[in-house]
């Protein structure tokens, strides 16, 4: 836990008191802070309450008041950039709202530059439309990324199929269309759903079909999206290689930049 402060249940709480708890099950969100300001703030809380209806539990959370609470929580540690974790924690006789800063891992210009290497992994989400954390999946994959020195793995489903990164989501590209999965099998990222809005208002086809492993090698470009990464190119999976400066990648990466920066300022001027 990062930061002079968290909040459980409404209550801010010097991170000094605070005590670890575990739940039967949890919930979460992670979103960027960025000049102090939580982005996409109403995307993610609404991605909470679906991950909550999802995971069949029944609990009331007034949307306004914690987003109030994050904007509260980013002014009270004076931390302009970073990562903040939402968790609802449901156990068999109560129900926690956390909110904390996390440590946070951002790619860096030359990552952006020159892309990065993924590898794979043979694992699959439970629940995957909702954001449940997964001890076991996690886990598999911190090793598997350490071991094999990538940034990210694309978890592999029994057809050798690619569905989403461990933290991230998959898109390819093919003669200027996009490839990504099936929305029923991954998370729907924040950051896709960006993504999907980019291609919409710029007529580019995206194609939401399962990718064998076999057929990676024709896409021309690969990229990851995700709240830390952004749209970041992939350079290498395990041995196929991939253009990073893919014309349609650049593209997409500044157009998001472009939607980050509106929706910071958005929030700056309703703030003023
Ligand atoms: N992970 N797929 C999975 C399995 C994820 O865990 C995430 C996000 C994404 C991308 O979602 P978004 O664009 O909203 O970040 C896709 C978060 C950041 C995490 O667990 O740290």
């Amino acid at each position: 836990m990062l930061g002079n402060y968290f909040l459980i249940n409404g209550k801010f709480l010097a991170v000094d008191s605070f005590e670890k708890k575990e739940a039967d099950i949890n919930v979460y969100e992670v979103m960027r802070v960025i000049d102090g300001i939580p982005l996409f703030l109403r995307e993610h809380i609404s991605r909470l309450l679906h991950s909550i209806q999802l995971s069949k539990r029944v609990f009331e959370i007034d949307k306004k008041e914690l987003g109030k609470d994050i904007v509260q929580l980013c002014k009270k540690n004076e931390i302009e950039e970073g990562n903040i974790m939402v968790k609802v924690m449901f156990s068999s006789d109560n129900v926690t709202v956390l909110v904390h800063f996390i440590e946070h891992f951002y790619p860096s210009l030359s990552n952006y530059t020159k892309g990065v290497s993924v590898g794979l992994l043979k694992a699959k989400r439970i629940n995957p439309k909702a954001k449940i954390i997964n001890h076991t999946v996690r886990d598999l994959a911190n090793n598997e990324i350490r071991t094999s020195k990538s940034y990210e793995v694309l978890l592999v489903d029994e057809q050798n199929e690619i569905r989403e990164g461990s933290r991230s989501n998959f898109f390819g590209i093919k003669d200027g269309k996009l490839y990504t999965a099936p929305l029923n099998l991954v998370l729907k990222g924040i950051t896709l759903s960006k993504v999907i809005a980019i291609a919409k208002s710029n007529k580019i086809e995206i194609c939401y079909k399962p990718i064998p492993v076999s057929v990676l090698s024709n896409f021309d470009a690969a990229f990851l999206s995700g709240t830390s990464p952004k749209i970041l190119p992939i350079s290498a999976i395990d041995s196929t290689t991939f253009d990073v400066k893919n014309a349609l990648l650049l593209k997409i990466m500044n157009a998001y930049d472009e939607l980050v920066c509106s929706d910071i300022k958005r929030y700056i001027s309703l703030l003023k």
